[in-house]
């Protein structure tokens, strides 16, 4: 950074050394030994001239360099940063998630940590190197030019400077007001088009075209103004200042008895000067708005890495113990989402017993997935007790998690083999093959893989899209199975298939039973057939209604929804 600031003190003398010596080569002719052989005027002109364009010439490489290198580390910092997110986030409790759109967190991930490498971390590079310029480029002037000449140059700067930088800031404010119209317009055009229907029908047209209208005017108004003061007031009254300094200094050198190739030297030194400072100056100032303005960004990615860093410490266990040998007990449990005014369960009583088979129903919204998310210890009760073997679950949580293997309703499947899917987050080289294959066996997938021509290695496609509803599900059965859990819960894991579908996907959940604990949700009570007990869940109660046909519909066995 300072070597920029070197290079351009340097060359800021350079250049008028070079105009004096072309005007008068017998100085330098003085000043060098008679070997050099530099006697005719156009050597020493020619010469002078290489040196120059070679001097520059080092200087663009340099500075290139050095941006390169500034660059670099603004981009492996916002690498860092980013990775550390993701970390964090995968490893936020279930509850942070709740609170968090995952827009926001995609946001911070991507966009804001490669806008702060480039619009921070950069800035904050081109601050410290451009002010360094900007330092070096006033050395020079106070080394050259008289203090009273000096005086009216920086004079008239600061007044130029001054108006300069208040019109920055007001453009600085119309720029978020054409943001803000910008979202509104798309906002006013959505809502438009959404319900262009109904508007045709209620004949409203008016309203949406004339607020159309009326923010795209603003928009293009502050856009108007944005052009002219950006693009020729600002650059324009730049210019006149200079000129003005520049005139102002001439007439006072002369003035003071300068004679012209004095007034010249000093002249030229001032309009490298001020063409230098220019440049810096910009930059300066863009820089230090953008810090301002990103410094908010940071502060906030800052302030989420130091509250999720918390967790990532917590959620590294040190428990080895197997937990889980008779059963997990609920105790009135009692559960109310963050920021909700209202118990989603209220009182729970229920024992899971090991190896047993749990069924579930109850209306969309009845709290069937909480009491599921509780169980695995994602959410934790607002009152009432979990006991894993009569100890409290949160003290052996991790060990308890590692047991369980979790079917969703909504099943995410990466683009990618069968084999990448079962042993999802695994490399290649950490897929244990014998557990594979079971896991294939157990969720009834050996034949359909057998009659694949490349078997494990069959790419499915995004989302799965080259399989049947029934094939994903029991790939997501496999995976749950992967790592051979001692519980499996299915939530709702089947209501999305026909009933055909839904009968090969029972039947390997089915084959699982007695070996394991199978804790299932199902919006038709047939789907539970096979469970040792079967709950109803009812306005956050639940009720054993095993042997409760009451819950039947008389025709197909479909829980009341
Ligand atoms: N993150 C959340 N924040 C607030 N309320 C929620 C949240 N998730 C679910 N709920 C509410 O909790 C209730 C139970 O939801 P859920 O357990 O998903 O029901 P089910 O799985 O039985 O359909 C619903 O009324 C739902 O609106
Ligand atoms: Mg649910």
């Amino acid at each position: 950074m300072l070597f920029d600031a070197l290079l351009e003190i340097l060359s800021l003398h350079l250049v008028p050394a070079y105009v004096g010596l072309v005007a008068y080569p017998e100085k330098l002719q003085a000043l060098l030994p008679n070997t050099w052989h530099l006697e005719s005027h156009d050597k020493i002109v020619l010469w002078a001239s290489v040196a120059i364009a070679l001097f520059f010439a080092i200087k663009l490489l340099v500075n290139a360099r050095i941006g390169l290198a500034r660059i670099h580390f603004a981009q492996q910092t916002a690498v860092n940063l980013s990775t550390r997110l993701l970390d964090a986030y995968l490893h936020a409790p279930h509850e942070y998630h709740l609170q968090h759109n995952s827009a926001e967190l995609q946001r911070n991930l991507n966009s804001d940590s490669v806008q702060l490498a480039d619009q921070l971390l950069i800035p904050l590079g081109d601050l410290l190197s451009q002010g360094a310029i900007i330092l070096a480029v006033l050395g020079v002037f106070l080394f050259y030019i008289p203090v009273d000449v000096l005086a009216v140059l920086v004079g008239v700067l600061a007044v130029a400077g001054h108006a300069v930088l208040s019109q920055q800031h007001r453009l600085q404010q119309e720029g978020k007001e054409v943001q803000q119209l910008r979202g509104r317009l798309i906002k006013n055009t959505n809502e438009a088009l959404g319900c262009a229907k109904e508007i045709s029908l209620l004949g409203r047209q008016k309203f949406f075209v004339e607020r159309f209208r009326d923010l795209f005017s603003r928009l293009t108004r502050h856009q108007r103004h944005i052009q002219i003061m950006a693009g020729r007031l600002i650059p324009g009254g730049i210019e006149l200042a200079t000129i003005v300094a520049l005139a102002g200094m001439i007439y006072l050198l002369f003035r003071q008895g300068h004679n012209s190739q004095e007034v010249l030297e000093l002249i030229t030194i001032a309009a490298v000067g001020l063409a230098r400072l220019k440049g810096s100056l910009s930059g300066f100032m863009g820089a230090h708005s953008l810090l301002e303005h990103k410094r908010a960004i940071l502060d906030a990615i800052h302030a989420d890495l130091a509250e999720l860093e918390t967790f990532t410490t917590m959620t590294t266990d040190h428990e080895t113990a197997p937990a889980f040998r008779r059963e997990l007990a609920l105790a009135d449990v009692h559960y109310r989402y963050p920021g909700s005014d209202h118990d989603v369960l209220r009182g729970v009583n229920l024992v899971i017993r090991k190896g047993e088979a749990i069924g579930f129903v109850g209306k969309t919204g009845a709290g069937k997935s909480t009491l599921i998310d509780l169980i695995m210890g994602l959410v934790h009760p607002t009152a009432g007790k979990l006991l894993l073997d009569s100890r409290p679950l949160h003290e052996q949580l991790p060990a308890w998690q590692r047991q369980i293997g979790h079917v969703p309703q909504l099943l995410s499947l990466v683009d990618g083999t069968i084999r990448e899917n079962v042993a999802l987050g695994l490399r290649p080289e950490q897929i244990n093959e014998a557990a594979l294959l079971r896991a294939v066996e157990q969720s009834q997938l050996t034949e359909l893989v057998e009659r694949l021509p490349d078997g494990l290695d069959t790419v499915i496609g995004e989302r799965g899209i080259r399989l049947s509803g029934g094939q994903r599900q029991r790939i997501a059965i496999a995976r749950a199975l992967y790592h051979d859990p001692e519980i499996i819960i299915f939530d709702e894991a089947t209501s999305a298939l026909d009933n055909e579908t839904e009968a090969e996907v029972i039947r390997a959940v089915d084959s699982l039973k007695g070996h394991k604990t199978i804790l299932m949700i199902a919006h038709r009570l047939s789907s539970l057939r096979q469970c040792d007990n079967v709950y109803n869940l009812e306005r956050g109660k639940i009720i054993n209604i095993t042997h409760d046909k009451s819950h039947l519909t008389p025709r197909e066995g479909r829980a009341t929804q």
